[in-house]
């Protein structure tokens, strides 16, 4: 069958007259509606592991703005969670775990198949959101990526330069490279069942691949996202993916071919113009606005997004900020920059 929707369209392949797009975080503290959800909740996991109440909030931008693609509203941090972790959120701060410092913090961990137990409210919210969004909606689907998702787990808290990390990855390696292991094993269940549940694509979130150096680059980013992307294609074949190795720099060029991903997530770091000669000539990109434009508007909102649509109209390409948006935005700078991708 001929695929109607542009977010698969682009994701195919296709080169279309306008790129579609979407937002990073864009069911989040910004938007009023929001934060009325989440008290009514009352808090960000309860929301989170509430079906009906995670699906609202999923769906409260597509009503609002008519994004062509919806993103799944969960967290990275609940398969750490899933897999035995404590986990809470402290306002205004961020997320704190227990920690893995050792083979027998690893060791308390329960197995990949395990996790479903908790994680079923999320499949849950993807069977909800399968029969409310408009036909024209992509649901996206996602997770962490294994580095991300440790750098998490080992520090309990996120960190600036991910030295926790690094260090247990450094001193013991066996350790490390366990948690690695576990952590693909089970974001490749996760995905499965959320594509089973409806998923039409999934999105890879590695947001601190740019503090590995080139070799750690390729162990522990590049050959994640391989196995777990030629994994979920074995299984449902076709199931587009999206990568996301944030800050990758260079580790951007030829991230496509080495991992099977059928599209890849910029970040600002990156101009349009160097990643449509060096990453779009492998296919799909999505990207890569400033977060702060949509604190700041006005002109500078409008040329900026105009001169990435132009940089990248020569391929496929699905227009996206270059992370998450922040909420000191204001949400009608979101339109404005909706009008100005569609409307030129
Ligand atoms: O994009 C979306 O709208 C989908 C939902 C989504 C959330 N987090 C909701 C959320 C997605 C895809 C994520 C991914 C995520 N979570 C990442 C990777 C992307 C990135 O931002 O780099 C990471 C590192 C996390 C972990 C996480 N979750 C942190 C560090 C924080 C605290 C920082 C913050 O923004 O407050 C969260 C909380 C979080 N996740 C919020 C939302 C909407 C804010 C929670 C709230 O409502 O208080």
């Amino acid at each position: 069958m001929t695929q109607q929707k542009t977010i698969l369209r682009a994701l195919a392949g296709e080169t279309l007259p306008t790129p579609p797009i979407w937002m990073m975080r864009q069911a989040g503290r910004y938007l009023p509606e929001y934060r009325a959800t989440r008290a009514e909740a009352g808090d960000f996991l309860k929301l989170c592991y509430n079906p009906e109440l995670a699906a609202e909030v999923t769906l409260q931008p597509i009503r609002r703005y008519g994004f062509d693609a919806a993103i799944l509203f969960a967290d990275i941090l609940l398969v750490p969670q899933a897999l035995g972790a404590d986990l809470w959120f402290v306002t205004g701060e961020g997320p704190r775990l227990s920690t893995i410092t050792s083979q027998s913090d690893f060791n308390k961990l329960s197995d990949k198949d395990n996790i479903h137990e908790t994680l079923n409210p999320i499949y849950e919210t993807v069977r909800i959101l399968r029969g409310a969004l408009p036909d024209e909606t992509t649901l996206i689907g996602f997770a962490g990526m294994p580095w991300t998702v440790a750098t998490y787990m080992i520090a309990g808290q996120g960190t600036k330069d991910q030295g926790p990390a690094h260090a247990l990855k450094a001193e013991h390696p066996a350790v490390f490279d366990a948690l690695m292991d576990r952590l693909t094993e089970a974001t490749i269940e996760y995905l499965s069942k959320q594509i089973e549940a409806g998923a039409e694509v999934v999105k890879l979130f590695d947001s601190w691949a740019g503090s590995l150096n080139a070799a750690d680059f390729q162990k522990y980013a590049v050959e994640p996202a391989r196995v777990i992307t030629q994994a979920l294609k074995e299984r449902h074949p076709g199931i587009p993916v999206i990568g996301f190795p944030r800050e990758a720099g260079d580790g951007y060029i030829g991230f496509a071919k080495a991992t099977g991903v059928d599209c890849v997530a910029l970040d600002n770091s990156v101009s349009p113009e160097w990643a449509a000669k060096h990453v779009q000539v492998d296919g799909c990109v999505q990207g890569n606005l400033k977060s702060s434009h949509m604190v700041t508007g006005g002109q500078a909102l409008v040329d900026e997004t105009r001169a990435i649509v132009k940089a990248f109209k020569n391929g496929p390409h699905i227009f996206n900020l270059g992370h998450g948006i922040t909420p000191d935005a204001d949400p009608e700078n979101v339109q404005l920059m909706i009008d100005t991708v569609r409307g030129g």
